[in-house]
């Protein structure tokens, strides 16, 4: 991702055009994932959490500190209310946290936001050291599988309140590049009352890189992680390139 400010526009209306995600199942899975994995977590980071949908769900257990972090402010700013030391604007390239989590998770796509190998590898190193030893980072990608069966040469389009949406995606195979151009359509209320300019015309475009597995695999393992699985989907069958997401359990040695 370019900067904080790529998920600006899409903020307010990121719910909406997320509501087919079924995040209550999403939070199970991880839970089982956890749980396979031996975790009983009490200290959560979540990074690139975007507008918090597990913050209002029960997710996590009710008795673990769970800081929700994300570089986008903007998003940050429609997650439901939480304290400011749990809802925390910050880069997973540079992380402002001491360490001691238990179980650090980035979920639906963040990695593929890091643009180069070397942002991966910052994330997975930012991400051990926020991680108390033994502690696990779980995370997803979407993969090649993914772009070319769903978002390639895709057009969506939805009707929100006070906004239409067009998206248009793209995948270059051989840069491994997902391309996401949103066009928003915004009501605007006050001009309506003016009678003049109803709308306005904003764009926003978001890119994914689209990492090998074996690659990730591999950058984990230079940050110091053990990979102790890669799944697929909402599975615990192995995760591979054919699979369209996958979910990575790595372990901070003690
Ligand atoms: C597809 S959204 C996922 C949001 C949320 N996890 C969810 O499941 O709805 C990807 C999120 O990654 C965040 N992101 C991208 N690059 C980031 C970075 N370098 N550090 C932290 N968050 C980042 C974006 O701001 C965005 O909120």
């Amino acid at each position: 991702m370019r900067d904080e400010t790529s998920y600006r526009i899409i903020a307010p209306y990121y719910d909406y055009i997320m509501a087919h995600v079924d995040y209550d199942a999403w939070g199970r899975y991880l839970g089982r994932l956890w749980k396979k994995h031996g975790a009983a977590p009490k200290a959560i980071l979540e990074l690139g959490a975007g507008t918090c949908p597990f913050a209002r769900r029960d997710v996590y257990p009710p008795e673990a500190k769970v800081v929700y972090s994300d570089l986008s402010p903007f998003m940050l700013s429609q997650a439901p209310a939480l304290s400011p030391d749990c809802r925390v604007a910050a880069n997973a390239l540079a992380l402002p946290f001491k360490g001691g989590f238990d179980l650090c998770l980035m979920v639906y796509d963040a990695i593929n936001y890091l643009m180069a190998e070397e942002d991966v590898a910052r994330c997975f190193r930012e991400g051990r050291r926020a991680l108390a030893p033994g502690g696990l980072f779980i995370f997803d990608v979407t993969t090649e599988a993914n772009s070319r069966k769903h978002f390639h040469h895709a057009v969506d389009y939805g009707e929100l309140e006070g906004c239409t949406y067009f998206r248009e995606s793209h995948f270059d195979r051989e840069a491994r590049l997902q391309g996401n151009d949103f066009v928003f359509f915004v009501e605007n209320r006050r001009d309506r009352e003016d009678g003049e300019n109803r709308w306005s015309k904003i764009k926003e475009s978001h890119q994914q890189r689209i990492y090998k597995l074996d690659k990730i695999k591999s950058l984990a393992k230079q940050a110091g992680f053990k990979v102790e699985g890669l799944f697929e989907g909402f599975t615990f069958r192995p995760g591979r390139e054919a699979s369209e997401r996958v979910h990575f359990v790595l372990r901070k040695p003690k």
